[in-house]
This record gives structure tokens, C-alpha cells and sequence, in this order.
């Protein structure tokens, strides 16, 4: 990265998230140029750090990639692109591969080979095909990329800034041929606004789980990324399947603390609170069914017994296996007061995984020249209307790697393309901001009708409430934005109340439920009308 000029930092890659996304990418692009990753909180804060369950990829002899693509074809009900399912669960080995010539240390087989790792089973996978780190898998992840990072010497990962608006030169007619030079940034510590220059920009910002008011999500997930594209004009897809994580511990402390699938992948019931098992009676596969069923029955559940969680009980396995298998979970749950090894624990679902994005081809490129967006931020067409479980890890390494590759060969191509000179940051007449009460309200207005009107079950009545209410804070949020100093909160605000707006435009735009929309109002699928993607851009 050269020095700064003028609140202006260059380089020749610009990555936005540090996450696993964010560093495969950097630390394949560092091998043809300088790279700068920006994060907005600590580096190792992000969704990737909480990733518990693991990483889905074809491992053993007896799965096939044939079964891979078949589940996740199944669980995205109708909405996958088989192209892009095959080309990443095909890529998958070679991705899980270098993750551990990177120094990941995934959990072995006892007694077993080189290559013999121990494989988690998960909802919706026919085979056992989930690498693991205990139940720590994202913690390890982030370690292994985070060193690997650290030792190249073109890589530098700054903490504490938050990516403001992209750097867009506009096309020919102010349209087509739009071109992205970085980012205007905001430092954390100082407050000032600079510009991040770059031949090819990252988008890794990850999810939006905070959109929620209960979240399986750290605060970062604000869909900072999808907002700040959206604006510059690129079309998002998808953005109405929402995954709800069925089982976080009930617990006013415990912030919707995961308790991982993994645990129903190795015998765990649900159960009510009379211990009366009821997933049997919503599929054949019980607690193993899809994300999305297994959700909805906890739901439909609480709501038929006015239930505050219902239970999820382990306690029949040896005590030894389940400390040692989810030392992590164990110990979390103890230091609340639950011990999953005597007792059931109470669970809720909350919001987990936004399936929708930015739309990329299989290199990452979105349609605006320079732009890639990896990871949780795209839409590339795997996860359709519902994501089987652990395909997100797999998604993002093969995607990093695939949008490396993509910006090296399009930064080869481009040759010395200047940048045009944009301006400093203006902050106009705006003043630093004395109540944060009208940010804090607005924040947890959102989340709050976004969890009660835009939740796991759906209906007409609700989506339109929602985005009268939304429109009503958008116009406060915009008016505030630009009469204030920006700082973080203000920043994700206004990404929050974007991204809400743009989860409720396409909820109502979908006349059917499918996989993760369910609504009330067209409770069947609908293949003759609605088996297409929902995009909105900028102009729609
Ligand atoms: P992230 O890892 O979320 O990284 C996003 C980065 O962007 C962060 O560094 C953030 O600070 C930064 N950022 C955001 N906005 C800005 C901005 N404006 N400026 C600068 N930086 C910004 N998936 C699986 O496949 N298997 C699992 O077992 C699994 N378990 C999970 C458990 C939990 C509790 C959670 C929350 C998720 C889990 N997932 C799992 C999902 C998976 O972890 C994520 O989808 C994946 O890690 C996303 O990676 P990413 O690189 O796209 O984004
Ligand atoms: C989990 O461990 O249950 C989370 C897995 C995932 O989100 O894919």
C-alpha cells in the first residue's frame, strides 16, 4: 500500500472484510500485487469466527460429488443454479485442501492417516461430509488465515474502518460501464473519512443478521456490503430467504448463542417442555430435516403451546463424547447453568444466514467493472431458496479463491488504467451528532419489525406493515445522515434500514413459499409462476 496522500491510500487489490472470504482472496491476490484489507471492528470479528458445525465438502470414499450437488439442490427447493452447485462443490476439496496447507488444523480421525479427518453429519447431507474443528471450526479458520496473512509481505490488514461508499467512476451515459476504484472509508479512531484506491475492489462484508432483533450474527453483520452496491447500482437477488438457525440457547445473557446442528447430527431430539419428541410428525427425517422445516416446526410449536423455546436433549449420549465433541457448546451452556450431558437446554431459532446478495457470475465479477463480491455478501446461485447446512464456509473459500483468481487475470488485462481523481470526503454543514437516542431508536425499531413482521412465518398484511414503517425511518435515517458527522452507527443505520427495505420488497414480490419464505397468504410452491430469482437493482 503506498503512503497516504491527501486522506488517499492505494493499492493494487482492495479487500473490504476479513473474513474467510476476504483473506483466502487476499492472500492468493498478494502473489501478484499489494493488497489492503479493511475491517471495521478487530480482524477475527466475524461471522466466520462463530462458525461452529463446520465445513461440507466431499471427503470420504464412500460420498460423491453426484450426492453433495443432490442435497444442496434439495434444500434450495428449486432455486439452485445447478451450474454453480456443481463448480463449487466440485472445487470443494481443493479449497478445504489449501485451508489446511494454511495451517487449519481440522479435527483428525483417532489412530487415522494423513488425510483422515473426522466428518460431522448435518440437517439435509446424506452422508457424513462436514470437516470440523471441534466445535470451534471458524475460531481456527480465522487463526490459521489470520497468520497466513500476517506473513506476506504485500498484505496488510487495518482494523477499525468501516467501508462508507464505494469509489464509482460512472459508465458512458452515466449507466453501463460503471467502474469501482475502492472506497471511501471511515476511521474509527480519528473520524476522518479517507479514500482507499484500487484497481479491483473486494466485497466480503458478510451477512445482515443484525437487520434481526435475534440474531445468531456479531454486531458487524449489517449488510454493509449489498448496501453500498446496491447503491452503486449493481442488482441484488434473493434477499427474501432469510435462514433462522432453529436451536440457540434460550437465555436472556447468552445473545442467541448457537447450539449447533451438529449436536442433532449426533442423535440430539427435540423435544417439548413435557419431553413429548414432535419432529417426527413434520418429516420423515425428523430432527435432520432442512434448516428451513426444522425452524418452522419449533414455530408453529411455540405458537400452537404459547411456548417461550422448546427443548433440545442430548443427555442419552456418553457424557465423554459430548464434552469432548463440543467442548465449546459444553461449557458455554454450563457457565449459564445447563449441563447438556444431564439435562435438555431450552432453545429458540433466530436469524442465521442471508441466502441472497449480490448477484456474481462463478468468478465473483458483478456486473460493475472492478467489483467482486465472495462469501456471505453474494448471491452466486448455490443456496437457491434455502442453504444446506455448512455450505456457506465451503461457498466462500472456493469463491475467494475463484474472485482472486478473477481479479489477478482482469488487472493483467486492464493495464494502466488511471483512476480519476475523486474528491475528498465533503461533510458538508454536518454537525457531531448530540442524540444518540434517535440512532439507538431507530436501530431497534427495525430489528424489532423486522423479527415480529418479516420473520419465519409471512403474510401480506405484515410485509405491507413493515414497509410503511420502514419508509417512515428511511426518511429519518436519510434526513439524520446528512445533518451529522457520520460515525459507525450512523454508517450501519443506514445499511440496516437499506438491506430490511430490500428483505421486505422481496418477500412481497414472492407470491409463493418456497424454502425459506414461507407466507400464509400463498402457502404452496408455485413452479408455473414464481420459480425464478427475485432481483431488484437500483432502477426497479
Ligand atoms: P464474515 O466472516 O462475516 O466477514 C465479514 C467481514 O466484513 C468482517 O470482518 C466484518 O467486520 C467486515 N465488514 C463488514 N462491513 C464492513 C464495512 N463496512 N467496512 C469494513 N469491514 C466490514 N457456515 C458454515 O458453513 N458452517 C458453520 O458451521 C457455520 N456456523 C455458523 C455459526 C454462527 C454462529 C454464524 C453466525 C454463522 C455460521 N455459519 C456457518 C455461516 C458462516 O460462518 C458465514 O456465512 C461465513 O463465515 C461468512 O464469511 P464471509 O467471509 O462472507 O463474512
Ligand atoms: C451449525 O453449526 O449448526 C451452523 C452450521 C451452518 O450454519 O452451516
Amino acid at each position: 500500500m503506498n503512503a497516504a496522500r491527501n486522506g488517499s491510500f492505494e493499492s493494487d487489490f482492495l479487500v473490504i472484510g476479513s473474513g474467510i472470504a476476504g483473506l483466502i482472496f487476499a492472500i492468493k491476490a498478494a502473489e501478484a500485487g499489494t493488497v489492503t484489507v479493511l475491517t471495521k471492528a478487530a480482524s477475527n470479528e466475524a461471522n466466520t469466527a462463530y462458525a461452529q458445525g463446520g465445513i461440507a465438502s466431499v471427503w470420504s470414499v464412500d460420498d460423491s460429488f453426484e450426492s453433495h450437488v443432490d442435497d444442496t439442490l434439495r434444500a434450495g427447493a428449486g432455486l439452485c443454479n445447478r451450474h454453480a452447485v456443481e463448480t463449487i462443490v466440485r472445487d470443494g476439496p481443493e479449497a478445504v485442501r489449501e485451508l489446511i496447507a494454511l495451517g487449519t488444523r481440522f479435527t483428525r480421525v483417532e489412530e487415522g492417516g494423513e488425510d483422515e479427518y473426522d466428518l460431522g453429519r448435518e440437517g439435509g447431507h446424506s452422508h457424513r461430509r462436514v470437516l470440523h474443528a471441534q466445535d470451534l471450526t471458524g475460531r481456527e479458520i480465522m487463526r490459521a488465515l489470520g497468520e497466513a496473512a500476517a506473513s506476506r509481505r504485500d498484505l496488510r490488514v487495518l482494523e477499525n474502518k468501516v467501508a462508507v461508499n464505494l469509489l464509482m467512476e460512472p459508465g458512458a451515459h452515466g449507466g453501463d460501464g460503471a467502474r469501482c476504484w475502492g472506497a471511501y472509508v471511515l476511521d474509527r479512531a480519528s473520524g476522518a473519512v479517507d479514500k482507499f484506491v484500487a484497481r479491483a475492489t473486494l466485497l466480503a462484508t458478510g451477512g445482515a443478521g443484525k437487520v434481526y432483533l435475534y440474531t445468531t450474527n456479531p454486531d458487524v453483520a449489517s449488510g454493509d456490503g449489498v448496501a453500498m452496491a446496491y447503491r452503486a447500482g449493481a442488482p441484488v437477488a434473493n434477499m427474501e430467504f432469510i435462514q433462522f438457525h432453529p436451536t440457540c440457547l434460550y437465555h436472556p445473557a447468552a445473545k442467541s448463542f448457537l447450539i449447533s446442528e451438529a449436536l442433532r447430527g449426533e442423535g440430539a431430539i427435540l423435544r417439548l417442555p413435557d419431553g413429548t419428541p414432535f419432529m417426527k410428525s413434520y418429516h420423515p427425517d425428523a430432527e435432520l430435516a432442512p434448516r428451513d422445516v426444522v425452524a418452522r416446526a419449533i414455530d408453529s410449536e411455540m405458537k400452537r403451546h404459547g411456548l417461550d423455546y422448546v427443548l433440545l436433549d442430548i443427555s442419552h449420549r456418553p457424557a465423554d463424547f459430548v464434552r469432548s465433541r463440543f467442548p465449546n457448546i459444553f461449557n458455554r451452556c454450563l457457565s449459564f447453568g445447563f449441563d447438556l450431558t444431564r439435562t435438555p437446554i431450552p432453545v429458540v431459532p433466530a436469524a442465521h444466514y442471508m441466502c441472497g446478495g449480490l448477484m456474481t457470475d462463478l468468478n465473483a465479477r458483478t456486473p460493475l467493472a472492478q467489483l467482486y463480491a465472495a462469501g456471505e455478501t453474494a448471491m452466486t446461485g448455490l443456496h437457491g431458496a434455502n442453504r444446506l447446512a455448512s455450505n456457506s464456509l465451503l461457498e466462500a473459500a472456493v469463491m475467494g479463491r475463484r474472485a482472486a483468481a478473477a481479479a489477478r487475470e482482469d488487472l493483467a488485462a486492464a493495464g494502466e488504467r488511471c483512476p480519476p481523481d475523486f474528491p475528498r470526503w465533503d461533510p458538508g454543514r454536518a454537525m457531531r451528532s448530540e442524540e444518540r437516542v434517535l440512532i439507538t431508536q431507530s436501530w431497534d425499531e427495525i430489528r424489532r419489525l423486522m423479527w415480529n413482521y418479516v420473520g419465519i412465518v409471512r403474510s401480506n398484511h405484515r410485509l405491507a406493515r413493515a414497509m410503511r414503517r420502514l419508509q417512515l425511518i428511511k426518511e429519518e435515517v436519510y434526513g439524520y445522515y446528512w445533518d451529522h458527522l457520520i460515525d459507525s452507527d450512523l454508517i450501519e443505520l443506514r445499511n440496516l434500514v437499506e438491506v430490511a427495505e430490500l428483505v421486505v420488497r422481496s418477500a412481497a414480490a414472492r407470491k409463493e413459499s418456497r424454502g425459506l419464505h414461507y407466507t400464509v397468504d400463498y402457502p404452496e410452491r408455485d413452479d408455473a409462476h414464481c420459480l425464478h430469482d427475485t432481483v431488484i437493482a437500483k432502477s426497479t
